[in-house]
């Protein structure tokens, strides 16, 4: 599809992105990178994968440790910022939300029994993400992690966040031009175009 060049199509297709985004693997838009306000004030920003986009609840989501630094920045302060790059595109989708820490509930239920099998096994590890390890490769997933007799084992560590928009932003990189939108929720979405 053409890149949009008004307002609300612009939207439309930033939603359509996220939504693909959350299902496909070969979305550009599908790795992320979410910044957290981290304990001492600095930024923190890592990858993750887009899981989850529900356009009526304004909301992207995705998987993570609720042992993670992330996990406990989000605790902490929930504003964080997600930002994804479609290269081929050239265009840059940022959003700003409050985002939600969903723990062994209903909503994290419903992502751990989506979640492939397999991909199940790094929740199940005794060593929590970012703990010294003396040898690398101790924290790999053991047979027993990786087929467990009880597949709810490692759910407790798991958890789904969904993150609730307040702002959008849109980046089109164009040789004749590029392209900036900032939607802001009230009401509705307000849209504006900015400089690049
Ligand atoms: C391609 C890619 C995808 C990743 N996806 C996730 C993810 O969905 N959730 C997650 O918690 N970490 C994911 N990670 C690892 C994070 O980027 C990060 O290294 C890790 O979660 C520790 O971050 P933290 O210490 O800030 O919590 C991914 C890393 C890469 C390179």
């Amino acid at each position: 599809m053409a890149p949009p060049d008004d307002l609300d199509t612009i939207l439309r297709f930033v939603w359509d992105e996220l939504t693909r985004a959350a299902t496909d693997g070969a979305s550009q838009f599908r790795h992320a990178q979410v910044a957290t306000i981290g304990a001492q004030g600095w930024p923190q920003s890592r990858t993750v994968i887009l899981r989850h986009a529900d356009e009526a609840a304004r909301e992207v989501g995705f998987h993570t440790d609720c042992r993670s630094a992330k996990a406990g920045e989000i605790a902490a302060q929930s504003q964080v910022a997600v930002t994804a790059y479609d290269r081929p595109q050239g265009i840059q989708i940022r959003l700003w939300g409050q985002a939600d820490l969903h723990n062994a509930d209903d909503r994290a239920r419903e992502a751990w029994t989506a979640l492939y099998a397999p991909l199940r096994a790094p929740y199940r590890t005794n060593f929590p993400p970012g703990s010294p390890v003396e040898v690398a490769g101790t924290a790999d997933p053991t047979d027993a992690a990786r087929s467990p007799e009880d597949p709810d084992k490692g759910f407790t560590n798991f958890a789904f966040v969904p993150v609730r928009t307040v702002r959008l932003e849109y980046l089109h990189l164009r040789p004749t031009g590029h392209r900036r939108a900032r939607f802001d929720w009230g009401s509705g979405w307000q849209g504006r175009w900015l400089a690049p």
